[in-house]
């Protein structure tokens, strides 16, 4: 078959897979090459098992696979003969130098560029998919145009799917957002990959900007997102201490249209590889243009998130009357959310090592993390402090107390009489999503420690 046009995709990671393999299926004219230096990656992506669980995913590669979907580690084939070049690599924090600890490292990202200059044999239309701080397709620009002798547009065209929801939030965006150059080549670069999205994404939903309006967009999406989780946790701690419910005060606030009743539910912290770093970024950028109440303002966001996650351990602690030495505690779930295995920022991290400080020794289960992974998160921790098991019932058999830390539905529909039996008494559960049923477990005879609610407040139904 003859393709009408050709996309490659640097980076095949929880944004490039899946964004690749949805354009993939909703155009099946135009050949998708997805591309990775790691070659473990690509040969998981080729295989039954991909590197990366998201409900429907695996259906759609498969769907597509060998058809108008490739992965690949030769970039520079995939460079050479694609019209548009994503670039969807890793963009984490700085870890040493100018800026480390907050500002956004680019190396990934400008190696990319200079990589697509160095082979490029013709005009190509780059676009940012990483979250990047404002002003890098500028600098972008500038790589490209200094090292090679074509034309290149750089657009910015960044991400908003959410992981666990990635494909639904792919095929039914809120909106797509294209940002390029106000140039009569920029607006052609703009149309060109918005009529790509037009194909399944309704026109009024496809925005269209400028570059940097672009980038800054998706860092402030993000501040908001977190901002919403932030603020409803300090609330949670206010409930603790006079008996409100932070769930009912949640609804009832969300109700208001102008607040809205997402992103309010209170938990153990917010994780994943996103919110933190961009928030950081933000307020380096806002730092660098001397704008530094506007930084203190958004790091508060994270100040109040990691409060959130040592409370909770705290919490554990002390209501386990004041030691958890030698204690064994069931934690289920590891992952920063539920439906997906990716454990990058989790707060179960956080409290893990809380409590392996405190001489706790924790069985671990989660329906979709590896144990390669958990080992790998908590420092590989001797096998007797930390075990990992491929069930909750077992996890819980002889544990002191049940920490929640990820909010997976099967947790649920759990069989909590019989946990109970089989735990040493008095039996704790800690429910950092707020997604148990509280006054059932009390009745089984669980002390039950929950975000935002008062423990002394609560009557225990005999
Ligand atoms: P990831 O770490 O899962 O994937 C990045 C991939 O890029 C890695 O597999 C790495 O080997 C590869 N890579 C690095 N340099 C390369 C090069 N020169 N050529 C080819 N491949 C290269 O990262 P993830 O989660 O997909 O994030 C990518 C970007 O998207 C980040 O900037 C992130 O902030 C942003 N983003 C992430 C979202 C998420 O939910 N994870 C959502 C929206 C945006």
């Amino acid at each position: 078959t003859e393709f009408t046009c050709r996309i490659c995709c640097l980076g095949a990671g929880y944004v490039g897979g899946p964004t690749m393999t949805v354009i993939a299926k909703m155009c099946p004219d135009i050949k998708v090459t997805v591309c990775d230096l790691s070659e473990r990656r690509i040969a998981a992506w080729n295989s039954k098992s991909l590197p990366i669980y998201e409900p429907g995913l695996q259906e759609i590669v498969e769907g597509a696979r060998g058809k108008n979907l490739f992965f690949s580690t030769d970039i520079d084939a995939a460079v050479r003969e694609a019209d548009i070049i994503f670039v969807s690599v890793n963009t984490p924090t700085k870890k040493s130098g100018i800026g480390a600890g907050q500002a956004a490292d680019l190396q990934y990202w400008e190696l990319a560029g200079r990589h697509i200059a160095s082979i490029a044999e013709g005009p190509k239309i780059i676009v940012e998919k990483s979250t990047v701080p404002v002003k890098t397709a500028a600098a972008m620009a500038r790589v490209l145009e200094s090292n090679s002798k074509f034309a290149f547009e750089v657009l910015s065209n960044p991400e908003f799917l959410a992981e666990g929801t990635a494909v639904e939030d792919l095929l039914r965006p809120d909106r797509v957002l294209v940002g390029g150059e106000q140039t009569p080549a920029g607006l052609a670069a703009i149309d060109k990959l918005a009529n790509i999205y037009r194909r399944w994404v309704p026109t009024e939903k496809v925005l269209t900007t400028n570059l940097w309006s672009a980038e800054l967009s998706k860092l402030t999406a993000n501040a908001f997102l977190a901002q919403r989780i932030s603020s409803i946790n300090s609330i949670s701690a206010l409930c603790e201490n006079t008996g409100a419910d932070v769930d009912e005060v949640a609804h009832a606030i969300g109700v208001d249209s102008r607040i809205g009743p997402k992103f309010l539910r209170a938990s153990v912290g917010f994780g994943g590889s996103c919110f933190q770093k961009d928030i950081l970024n933000l307020v380096y950028l806002c730092r660098s243009f001397g704008l530094p109440e506007v930084a203190n303002y958004w790091e508060a966001v994270i100040t109040m998130n990691n409060w959130q996650k040592q409370r909770f351990a705290e919490k554990m602690v002390s209501a386990m009357f004041n030691t958890v030495s030698g204690k064994k505690i069931a934690v289920l779930g590891f992952a920063f959310k539920k439906d997906t295995g990716d454990t990058r920022e989790t707060p179960a991290i956080h409290v893990c090592e809380q409590m392996i400080k405190e001489g706790a020794a924790l069985s671990i289960y989660d329906p979709k993390v590896t144990v390669e992974q958990m080992n790998y998160d908590l420092g590989s921790p001797s096998p007797d402090k930390v075990c990992m098991e491929q069930d909750a019932y077992v996890a819980c058999a002889g544990a002191h107390a049940i920490a929640v830390l990820t909010e997976w539905d099967e947790f649920k529909t759990l069989d909590y009489s019989r946990i109970y039996t089989s735990m040493v008494k008095p039996c704790f559960v800690f429910d950092g999503r707020n997604i148990l049923d509280h006054a059932k477990l009390r009745q089984i005879g669980f002390q039950v420690f929950a975000i935002g609610k008062s423990f002394s407040n609560e009557t225990v139904l005999d």
